[in-house]
C-alpha cells in the first residue's frame, strides 16, 4: 500500500520504518523540519533500538520518503496514519488539538486533489467521542462520504517504548474500528503477514480497548507497589509474595474476575479486604488504591438499589441470592444486601434459589427469617414479579416453560445471552 503517516514522533517513525520494512510504500509528514530531514534522509527521528537500521534500510530501497506538505503527502497515498500526539491539559483531559488540525487538513488535501478514494487509520490515543468528531470533521472537510470513497478507523497502538520495533512485528493483538468498507479493507492490508489476533470493534470500541488497557497497567503497577509497601511495614518479603502470586496463572493472572458484573461478597472478599485496609492504616502506610476497593464496591451495590427502585416495580424477583452460584453461603452476599434495603424501603421481594432450598428446614434452619421469601421454582418466581433480578446463570433449560413475557422486567447481572428474549431485558451495564 501507499502510506502516508502523519507525525513522525514516537509512534509515527517507528510505524513509518516498520510499515516500510514489511513491503509498503510510506511517506511521513509532520510540521516539524527536523524530522522530516531526519526521516526523509534516513534517520530515525527517535532513538529506538533497531529503528535506525529499518529506516536507513528503507529510505535506501526508495520505500521511505518525508515532507512537510499534507497536499504531498496525500497525493503519494491511498491511506494516512495519524500518530500525532494527544497530550493532557491542565484539567486532565486528553488534548485533542493535533488531531483535529492534522484531520482537517488532511481532509482539504483530499477535496483539493480531487480524489474520490481516500482511508485515514488513527493510532494515536483519544476517547470514543473524539473519533466521532473527528470522522465528521474529515467527511466535512474532504466533501466525502462515508458510504462511497471515504474511509475512517481507529487502530489503537500497544507498542512498549524500548521494545517498540519488536512489538510492533508481534503485538498482544490487533484492534481495528473501522467505518466504511475502504477503511475496512486498508485495515486488513496494513498489517498482513504480522501474525497475532484480529478484532474489528466499532471505533469507540477500539478506542475504549486502549484505554481499558492501560488503566489496568497502570493498576497493575500499582497494586504491587502497595502491596510491597504493605509487605515492608509488616516485615514480609514483597518480592516473595509477588512471585507466588504471580505464578497462580488459574485466578491472578487469568481473565477471571475481571468481566464487568455484580459488586463483589461472599465470606472471603470483603472481610478480607477490610482487614488489610485496617492493617495498612495502623502502619500509617497509606495504600490509595486498595483502600478505594471497599467503598467502590459498597458504591455498586447501592447503585443497583437505585436502578432496582427506579423501575418502581410491584415485586422484585432474585434468581439466585448467594454471591455466586453453587453455593449457599449467604455471608455478605451483596444481593442480600440490596433485597434488606429494598425490603426496608417497603418493595415486595421473593427469592429464587436452588441451593438455598438444599438448606434443612425446622429447628436448623440457618435461613429461617428468609424462608418467607422463597419461591419453590423458578416459574413460582416469574409468576409473582414483575422485576427480575438474575444474578446466577441457571442455564437456558431452567427457564423454558417459566411465564416470562412482555410484562416482565429482567435485570441481568450475568450478561446471559440466552435470556436476551425474555421481556424487557437489560444488562447490567449495557
Ligand atoms: N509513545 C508511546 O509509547 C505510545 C504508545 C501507544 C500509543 N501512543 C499514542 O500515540 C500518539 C502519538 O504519541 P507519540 O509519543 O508518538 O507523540 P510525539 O509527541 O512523540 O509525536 C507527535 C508528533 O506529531 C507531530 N505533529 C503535531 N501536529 C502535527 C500536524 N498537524 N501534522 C503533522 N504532524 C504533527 C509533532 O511534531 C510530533 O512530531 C499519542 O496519542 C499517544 O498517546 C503512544
Amino acid at each position: 500500500m501507499r502510506i502516508a503517516v502523519f507525525g513522525l514522533g514516537y509512534i509515527g517513525s517507528v510505524s513509518s520504518g516498520c510499515l516500510a520494512r514489511l513491503g509498503h510504500r510510506v511517506i511521513g509528514m509532520d510540521i516539524d523540519p527536523e524530522k522530516v530531514a531526519l526521516l526523509g534522509s534516513g534517520h530515525a527521528p527517535v532513538v529506538e533500538p533497531g529503528l535506525a537500521a529499518l529506516v536507513a534500510g528503507a529510505n535506501a530501497a526508495g520505500r521511505l520518503a518525508a515532507t512537510r506538505h499534507t497536499d504531498v503527502a496525500v497525493a503519494e497515498s491511498d491511506v494516512g496514519l495519524v500518530c500525532v500526539a494527544t497530550p493532557s491539559r491542565p484539567d486532565g483531559s486528553a488534548d485533542d488539538t493535533q488531531l483535529v488540525n492534522v484531520i482537517s487538513s488532511i481532509g482539504r488535501a483530499i477535496r483539493a486533489s480531487g480524489r474520490q478514494e481516500y482511508a485515514v487509520i488513527v493510532r494515536s490515543t483519544c476517547l470514543p467521542d473524539v473519533h466521532h468528531r473527528l470522522r465528521e470533521i474529515l467527511a466535512a472537510t474532504s466533501g466525502l462520504s462515508y458510504a462511497r470513497g471515504l474511509g475512517y478507523a481507529t487502530n489503537p497502538e500497544f507498542l512498549r517504548e524500548g521494545t517498540a520495533v519488536e512489538d510492533f512485528f508481534a503485538p498482544p493483538k490487533i484492534v481495528f474500528g473501522a467505518v466504511g468498507r475502504e477503511a475496512e479493507a486498508a485495515c486488513r492490508k496494513l498489517y498482513a503477514g504480522i501474525d497475532a489476533e484480529v478484532f474489528f470493534l466499532d471505533p469507540a470500541a477500539a478506542a475504549m480497548v486502549k484505554y481499558a488497557d492501560n488503566y489496568y497497567h497502570a493498576v497493575k503497577v500499582t497494586f504491587g507497589n502497595e502491596i510491597g509497601l504493605l509487605c515492608r511495614q509488616l516485615g514480609v518479603d514483597p518480592y516473595t509474595v509477588m512471585e507466588v502470586f504471580c505464578r497462580d496463572r488459574k485466578l491472578n493472572i487469568s481473565d477471571r474476575y475481571l468481566r464487568p458484573g455484580a459488586p463483589f461478597g461472599g465470606s472471603c472478599l470483603p472481610k478480607d479486604v477490610r482487614a488489610l485496609r485496617h492493617a495498612a492504616q495502623l502502619t500509617d502506610v497509606p495504600l490509595k488504591m486498595l483502600q478505594g476497593v471497599d467503598a467502590s464496591n459498597r458504591y455498586q451495590i447501592g447503585r443497583l438499589v437505585a436502578r432496582i427502585e427506579a423501575a418502581d416495580p410491584d415485586a422484585v424477583g432474585f434468581v439466585g441470592l448467594s454471591f455466586k452460584e453453587g453455593t449457599p453461603d449467604l455471608r455478605e452476599s451483596p444481593f442480600l444486601e440490596v433485597l434488606r434495603r429494598l425490603v426496608s424501603a417497603g418493595r415486595r421481594v421473593r427469592v429464587y434459589d436452588p441451593m438455598l432450598l438444599q438448606l434443612p428446614t425446622g429447628e436448623h434452619d440457618p435461613i429461617s427469617e428468609l424462608r418467607a421469601f422463597l419461591a419453590p421454582d423458578l416459574g413460582a418466581l416469574t409468576d409473582t414479579c414483575d422485576y427480575l433480578v438474575v444474578t446466577q446463570k441457571l442455564g437456558a433449560r431452567m427457564w423454558d416453560g417459566t411465564r416470562v413475557g412482555a410484562r416482565h422486567h429482567l435485570l441481568d447481572l450475568t450478561a446471559d445471552p440466552t435470556l436476551r428474549r425474555f421481556g424487557t431485558y437489560e444488562e447490567l451495564y449495557r
